[in-house]
Order: structure tokens, then sequence, then C-alpha cells
């Protein structure tokens, strides 16, 4: 089966993408990384898809007069480079139906935070200035709306007695880098099908009957013994 051919999106530090990368390199996830996009010109992600000898490109937002004008020259630049899908890992911009249209079903985001809580840049910070128990992230689908789509996968992060916003932000992140790459290889693998806002995963990762004695949970604070 041939590779399916990607492009990550990037606005800053890029260890999501690094994360994609490694996972390329030592064979876990069988992709092609047509390029690396960013729409800021120093961003460290682009050193490091260089690194790797993934071409990459920027497109500064501001040299345009519109959203849809700029998500219509990313579109020629990744269908120029052969993309078919589209992984938009830390990227801080608002894509259009001009975007959206020209990689149907095929575009996912990484969201620092449980969504629906905590929409929006600085999730982290927001759940962590409200007090949160547990934190996380979230890998979806993308759609007209911010951080909206169809949820791929979620992992729960505990947010540490005293803990302040950037360990917590640190040790979300550390979890990013596991399952953006796992909902990359499910959507290479064509594993992925939609129906309204649920994601169907085929084959299923835990079998049902599992699921009714040892289903996996994470409650924080950690339950006492008798509950
Ligand atoms: C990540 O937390 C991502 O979820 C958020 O921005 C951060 C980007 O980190 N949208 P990096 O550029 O992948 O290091």
């Amino acid at each position: 089966m041939s590779k399916l051919p990607i492009a990550v999106l990037i606005s800053g530090g890029g260890s999501n993408l690094q994360a994609l990368i490694d996972k390329v390199e030592d064979g876990t996830l069988d992709v092609d990384i047509k390029m690396v996009l960013s729409n800021r010109a120093g961003a460290y992600g682009l050193e490091r898809a260089r690194k790797h000898s993934i071409p990459t490109c920027t497109l500064s937002h501001k040299d345009y007069s519109s959203r849809e004008e700029f998500d219509g020259e990313m579109v020629r630049v990744l269908k120029g480079a052969g993309v078919e899908a589209v992984i938009m890992a830390g990227f801080m911009r608002i894509i259009t139906p001009v975007f959206l249209s020209a990689f149907p079903g095929n575009i996912i985001n990484i969201h620092p935070a449980l969504l629906p809580s905590f929409a929006g840049a600085g999730g982290q910070v927001e759940a962590s200035e409200y007090g949160v128990q547990i934190s996380g992230c979230t890998v979806h689908f993308v759609d007209e709306k911010m951080d909206h789509g169809a949820i791929i996968i979620q992992a729960a992060v505990p947010a540490m007695p005293g803990e302040d916003v950037e360990t917590l932000t640190e040790r979300i992140l550390q979890v990013e880098h596991r399952v953006l790459p796992q909902a990359t290889k499910w959507l290479a693998e064509g594993r992925l099908s939609v129906e309204g806002r649920f994601v169907k995963l085929t084959p299923a990762n835990v079998a049902k009957a599992e699921l009714n004695t040892d289903f996996p949970c994470l409650i924080n604070p950690p339950l006492e013994e008798g509950f």
C-alpha cells in the first residue's frame, strides 16, 4: 500500500512535528511527510524539518487580505507538493471552507485540553486557572468551527497539587506526542470513519467484553480504598 502523503502545519516549536518525524523514522508510522508549512518565519519547527530533509514553506497570513486568500495559497502550495492529508500540530490559525473543502475528511488537529472544555488558544492556562483536577489533550477532525470537529482520541492528564501551568503544559505535551502520531497512523491506515460527532475506529482497539470488567479510567485525585 502506498504511503499517505501528508503535510504538517505548525506555528511554533514543532515538538509534535518532531514526534511525528520520530515515529516515521523508527518505522512505526508509515506516512510520507511531503511538507512542513508554517505561518511564522521564525518557527523552530521549520529547523526540525530541515534537519530531516523535509521540504518547508513559510506563508505569513499577514501578507494576505483575507483568511480565504491565505487558505487558497496554502491549498495551492500543498496540492503542488502532492499532499492529501493535513496534520495541524500547533498551527495557530482558524481555517476556512476554502481549506476544508480541499482536503475533505483529511484534516486533523491536536488541542491541549479535553474538548469541548477550554477550546481556543491557551487551553492549558485556562484549565489550570479554572482549577481542574484532570486536563489532557484531544485529537479531532477539523471542521468549520474552532476546536470542534469529531473526536478521534483524548488523553487525560491529572493536575498535580500546587502544580503551575508550565509543568502541567509540559506534561500534557508529553502525552500529545503519543496521541497525535497514533491518530495520524489510524488516519493513514484508513481506519477512521465519521458519523456525525462520532468517530469509529476499525478494528476497535478494546474489545467490548473487556470494557465491562477493566475499562481504562483515570480519576484524579485518586480514590481511597473502598470506593
Ligand atoms: C501544543 O500544545 C499544541 O497542542 C498547541 O500548541 C502546542 C504546540 O506545540 N496547539 P509544538 O509546536 O508542537 O511544540
